[in-house]
């Protein structure tokens, strides 16, 4: 009806840039571990030996292996109603737009999520330790496996480990000092920089939501909570900003 449409457009011009994090929880429901959660990759591994400089610069293989194993996993995974949801959203919605993520899979963009920003880096790429080149690499890194410009066994996961520089910060931050609306799905809010981007949406007067399973190290910063399974929360959530 008229005045159907009418509502709609009126949400429509509510928000006009809008930066959405995500983490872990939301390729939970693809059958992708968390890292913090009951039977996280955390609880079985310590990140200290396979999420670090150090780790690697110790024993390599290990670590390989650990993202050997990650990686591999990525074709018997797909994305989930809640992947599909934001990449449909961005799609439909006419203002600024973009996603952060601090997972390293790739069923965002599986999705068909276009505007993407890995800050943790991507399983898929592969980085050479002596050029810095960043390249795609889908299949396992090991010693037999050369970097495509140096024909050496250089290459290291293009991850972000604990102790180094998030991917992207300086866009991310100009972004968030402008948006209208924050969404902040499936992290933990342990890990920073990404757990203080509410600060700074907050300081920029946006409005800030966070959609969890439960509630996050965060959730104080927040004005409006939103909490079960992302699959099931967020399509409904984002059809109605539209
Ligand atoms: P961190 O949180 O201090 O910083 C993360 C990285 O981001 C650092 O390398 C830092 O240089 C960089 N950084 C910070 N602000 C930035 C900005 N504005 N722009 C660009 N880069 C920026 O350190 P971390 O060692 O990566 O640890 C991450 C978090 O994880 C810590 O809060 C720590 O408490 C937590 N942690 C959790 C576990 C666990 O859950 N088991 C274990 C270890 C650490
Ligand atoms: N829907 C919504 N949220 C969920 C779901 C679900 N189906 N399942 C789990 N969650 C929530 C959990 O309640 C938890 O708060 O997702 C969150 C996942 O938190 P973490 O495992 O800590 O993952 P994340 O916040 O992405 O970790 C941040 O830490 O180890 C580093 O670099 C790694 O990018 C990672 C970073």
């Amino acid at each position: 009806s008229s005045l159907t449409i009418f509502i709609t457009d009126m949400k429509a011009s509510t928000y006009k840039r809008i930066v959405v994090l995500t983490g872990a929880g939301i390729s939970a429901e693809s059958g992708i571990r968390t890292f913090r959660d009951a039977d996280g990759l955390w609880e079985n591994h310590r990140l200290e030996d396979v999420a670090t400089p150090e780790a690697f610069a110790r024993d390599p293989q290990l670590v390989q292996r650990f993202y050997n194993d990650r990686r591999r996993q990525l074709s018997e995974v797909e994305p989930n109603p809640a992947h599909r949801a934001l990449a449909d959203f961005e799609q439909r919605f006419h203002g600024e737009f973009l996603l952060v993520t601090q997972n390293v899979d790739d069923l965002h963009e599986r999705a068909g999520s276009q505007k993407l920003l890995h800050m943790h880096g991507e399983l898929n790429k592969a980085r050479c330790l002596l050029s810095g080149r960043v390249i795609e690499h889908k299949g396992d890194i090991s010693a037999d496996v050369l970097c495509p410009c140096c024909q050496r066994p250089t290459l290291r996961p293009h991850i972000v480990w604990f102790g180094e520089m998030p991917l992207y910060m300086d866009k991310i931050c100009a972004t968030l000092e402008q948006c209208d609306l924050f969404l902040s799905i499936g992290t933990s809010g342990h890990v920073y920089p990404a757990a203080g981007f509410v600060d700074i949406a907050r300081q920029a007067g946006a409005h800030t939501v966070e959609i969890n399973l439960e509630p996050s190290n965060t959730e104080d910063a927040f004005a409006e909570h939103l909490y079960g399974q992302a699959g099931l929360t967020l399509p409904h959530f984002l059809q109605q900003l539209l």
